[in-house]
């Protein structure tokens, strides 16, 4: 995820995309570049936050110059330097460009383009794209027609920009990533999100998958694949500029439990194939286990380390979740043939770092599980897998939960070779997180029990980190007191506390005997008089003992567990909404907590 900015206008340039990268912070923050177009093309970008481009941009002269593109990057190929922030240019600086998304055959493209005598100046998959506009245009093609002829080279999912020195022009296309055109008089914005341009227009465009864009002071004029002029109907928004990043939503968090589907998608994307029903991450070659797995996390990404245990574990393999501050390699067998997984969206919790750097000292081999490209947990580790879920604002973690499981899911699969089966299931998952998210009744449900005295959660198998996550999730944004058990633990002392006052959330998917024991869990908490919340795929007769029912489409039992939790943040959410909670931002905690 990362933001793109375009403008062509009787304006400056430069001011306005600095103001639009700014309003697209949200999206990426760890480099940020612009392109100005004043007949032969200057490119500025540095690796960091905006503060430090907009130093390097305050004694350029700008004046006169009328059409740019800009970038505000959020890493997936290549560490955060000046060298590979966006905008990327050819060997001559003919062509600049901006990319939003995954070049899934970017390897493909750069061995061809070397061969060709192309030097490459980035590690991004996105380099490849000037240079093949740039030799297009070399053939004799006209810009418009040299943009397209490389697109038409891509697979994978892209937001691009571009700009040819010497042309009052952007060049824009979309495929899975978001763009949208602003129309102002006498100026045309182009922008991943409204909240880069808000402020100068609210009539837009949204731009469609396979649909291209040619921008000049004008206007634009939007075509299809084949080049076809379209007619595409121009909105208008009627969000307070204030609140623009959320995208329209009250909180991030909300946005962000939103995001789901897409996010889940980029975490898949060029990782699966459908075809053959396998798995590939080139980052984990050479990492099959040889010794036991040791999976090392905090908070919310601890539940997802417990997720993938339970997964290998179910494949034959040796592996326990830890607590990271619970961890210490001195008190446990590690070795060379130990593979310790450290869980963290930051890759800077300082707990999580700890657990890290003794198991590289106990000579364990490491990998990191995390959504911050050249963060601290990436360096320290042999490998990396990013789970590509993009910039989470909201102190709670949600979409990266979410992306963790299914990032988790894969690394099983490959390490345990046993992809056959689970492609389809993993495939299948962002839809079923739509569906979710399109019918939920969780604010209803919030809203019949907002004033309850505690919330408790219940599961089994892998259903029961998610009974952990949701009961984590209402504590830390409503303020209230809720826990998660395992199901088949009720009885052994929580049950004391279950009353008429005390709902219980019981995740019941599948038809196995763990959801069959789960409903007698049910049947127990049911005869105390307390509330039952079933989260159900409707395959047990678990609803006929629910005072209410979330559902969740019928998938594989990792999927429902993805599912079943955006339940679970759905009803968190409404009921700190109803209390007035910060729900971006709750009370004593951070979003990277870097102290032991
Ligand atoms: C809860 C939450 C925290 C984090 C935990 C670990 O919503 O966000 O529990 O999961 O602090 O953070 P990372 O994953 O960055 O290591």
């Amino acid at each position: 995820m990362c933001g793109i900015v375009g403008y062509v206008g009787d304006g400056n340039a430069l001011e306005v995309l600095t103001t639009g990268l700014s309003g697209l912070e949200y999206r990426g923050y760890d480099s940020a570049g612009v392109a100005l177009g004043n007949g032969r093309l200057a490119v500025y970008k540095r690796a960091g936050e905006l503060a430090e481009l907009e130093d390097t941009l305050e004694d350029v002269d700008a004046d006169g110059v009328r059409v740019g593109i800009g970038h505000t990057r959020w890493s997936t190929h290549g560490p955060p330097t000046d060298a590979n922030a966006h905008p990327h240019t050819d060997a001559a600086g003919r062509v600049a460009v901006v990319h939003n998304g995954i070049i899934e055959n970017y390897a493909a493209l750069r061995e061809e383009l070397s061969a060709a005598g192309v030097a490459f100046e980035s590690d991004t998959d996105t380099e490849v794209v000037p240079h093949l506009i740039a030799r297009n245009l070399e053939r004799g093609m006209a810009p418009e027609r040299a943009f397209r002829a490389a697109i038409g080279r891509l697979e994978g999912s892209y937001a691009i920009a571009a700009t040819v020195a010497g042309s009052e022009v952007v060049h824009a296309a979309r495929k899975e990533s978001p763009l949208v055109i602003g129309l102002g008089e006498g100026a045309t914005y182009l922008a991943s999100d409204v909240p880069a341009f808000i402020e100068f227009t609210d009539r837009v465009i949204y731009l469609e998958d396979d649909q291209f864009a040619r921008l000049d002071a004008g206007g634009a004029v939007v075509a299809d694949a084949d080049g076809a002029v379209l007619d595409p109907p121009v909105d208008t928004i009627e969000w307070d500029p204030e609140d623009a990043g959320k995208s329209g939503y009250d909180h991030y968090m909300l946005k962000e439990i939103n995001e789901q589907p897409s996010a889940l998608r980029d975490c898949l994307r060029g990782r699966i194939d459908g075809l053959e029903g396998s798995v590939h991450l080139e980052e984990l070659a050479g990492l099959e286990p040889s010794g036991p797995i040791q999976l090392v996390a905090c908070g919310t990404s601890y539940h997802a380390a417990l997720f993938a245990a339970g997964m290998f574990r179910r494949r034959g393999i040796h592996a326990d979740a830890f607590i990271a501050s619970e961890y210490h390699a001195d008190r446990l067998p590690v070795d060379a043939d130990t593979l310790v997984v450290g869980v963290t969206q930051s890759g800077e919790t300082a707990d999580t770092m700890r657990a890290l750097r003794e198991a590289n000292r106990a000579g364990a081999r490491t990998l990191a599980v995390t959504n911050v490209v050249g963060s601290s947990a990436a360096r320290e580790c042999d490998r990396t897998l990013y789970i590509r879920a993009g910039p989470e604002i909201g102190v709670a973690a949600t979409k990266t939960f979410a992306s963790q499981q299914l990032a988790l899911a894969l690394v099983v699969a490959e390490l345990t070779g046993s992809s056959h089966g689970l492609v389809d299931e993993l495939r299948d998952v962002p839809d079923a997180v739509q569906t979710v998210l399109d019918t939920s009744r969780a604010s209803e449900v919030a809203d019949a029990y907002v004033d309850a005295d505690a919330y408790f959660f219940i599961g089994r198998g892998y259903q029961y980190p998610v009974a952990l996550e949701g009961a984590l999730k209402m504590k830390e944004i409503t303020y209230r007191h809720a826990e998660g058990f395992a199901a088949g633990e009720l009885k052994h002392g929580p049950l004391a506390l279950v009353t008429e006052e005390t709902p219980v959330f019981a995740l019941v998917t599948g038809e196995g005997e763990l959801a069959r024991k789960t409903v007698g869990n049910v049947k127990e908490v049911e005869a105390r008089g307390a509330p039952v919340v079933a989260v159900s795929d409707g395959r047990t007769e678990v609803d006929r003992y629910a005072d209410e029912l979330l559902s969740v489409p019928e998938i594989g039992e990792i999927g429902a567990a993805v599912a079943a939790n955006v339940q679970l943040q759905l009803v968190s959410y409404w009921v700190a909404n109803s209390l007035g909670r910060s729900i971006d931002r709750p009370r004593n905690l951070a979003k990277s907590v870097t102290v032991e």
